[in-house]
């Protein structure tokens, strides 16, 4: 197995991956490949020539994979990217297990019912739209996506729609009725490189009503988004269980195998401690 990537070196798959193998005592090893994008198809046909298991796909292919491959799922079609390919006997069908890495670490995170609750979703790309469909696809009260350019936005509630009541506002009216919503989900990758920034004010987020408050960043665990959502007193989750369990449901393709999620957790966690 492997990740396919570019650039690649910061990626902690591999680790995580092995952990996993080498606990549940399984013959098998994954390693991360740089592929720059010219070289992308010729990756994929090596998938088939060395007969490998499989990969994950991380940006910037996940788009552009999807012609080199044979069927794709329909969650990750309707999404528009893969991020894992199984091959079975040649034949390479593509997943997307983002999105769902991302619910389930949500329905763990939140008391009640997420079919009751509001969500509003800032940011309207890539990672957006996997977890976005996937919420809207569960079934969801009503989902608003904020998003800088709004025809983005308005083309991703669009595809919501016939799952769940979605709409997409600005992000200034994001922050004005933000005390409208029961969750709020940071996509986009502010406050990761630059850890000053902040995607939305939080100025209006109100302080006597439970509010989640998710971030899909996991370098920092702790954004400024969190920070002062939890200075109002929200509930906050970063984005390292979505990353577990996207790769957990990823090894569950690959090996029919219930993924040793705690294993994978701890690893990734020492390495992003600076461990070995
Ligand atoms: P990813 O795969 O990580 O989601 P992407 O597809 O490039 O990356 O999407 C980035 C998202 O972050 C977009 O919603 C983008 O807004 P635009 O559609 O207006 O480009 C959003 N984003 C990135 N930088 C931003 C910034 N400085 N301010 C507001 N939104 C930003």
């Amino acid at each position: 197995m492997g990740v396919i990537g570019y650039p690649i070196k910061h990626s902690l798959s591999p680790q995580m991956h092995n952990a996993a193998f080498e606990s549940l005592g399984l013959y098998m090893s994954y390693h991360a490949f740089e592929v720059p994008p010219e070289r992308l198809h010729q990756a994929i046909e090596g998938v088939r020539g060395l007969g490998l298991r499989g990969l994950n796909v991380t940006i910037p292919h996940k788009v552009n994979v999807i012609p080199f491959l044979d069927t794709v799922d329909e969650l990750a079609s309707e999404i528009g990217a893969v991020n894992t390919i199984v091959n079975d006997n040649g034949i390479l069908k593509g997943y997307n297990t983002d999105g769902e890495g991302f619910l389930n670490s949500l329905l763990n995170f939140i008391d009640g019912d997420l079919r009751d609750m509001s969500v509003l979703i800032i940011g309207a790309g890539g990672a957006s739209k996997a977890v976005t469909l996937t919420i809207a696809k569960h079934g969801v009260k009503e989902i608003a996506i904020s998003n800088r350019t709004l025809s983005k936005g308005e083309a991703l509630a669009k595809s919501c729609s016939k799952y769940a009541s979605s709409s997409s506002i600005s992000m200034k009216d994001g922050e004005k009725f933000i005390d409208q919503f029961d969750i709020i989900i940071n996509t986009t990758s502010i406050g990761m490189i630059n850890q000053a920034e902040i995607p939305m004010s939080l100025d209006r987020l109100p302080s006597n009503k439970n509010i989640y408050l998710c971030d899909l960043i996991y370098t920092p665990m702790q954004t400024k988004f969190l920070l002062e959502g939890q200075k109002k007193g929200a509930k906050t989750l970063n984005g390292l269980d979505m990353f577990i369990n996207q790769g957990a449901l990823a090894f569950e393709h690959w090996t029919g195998k219930k993924a040793p999620a705690v294993v994978m957790k701890e690893t990734v966690i020492k390495h992003l401690q600076g461990g070995n």
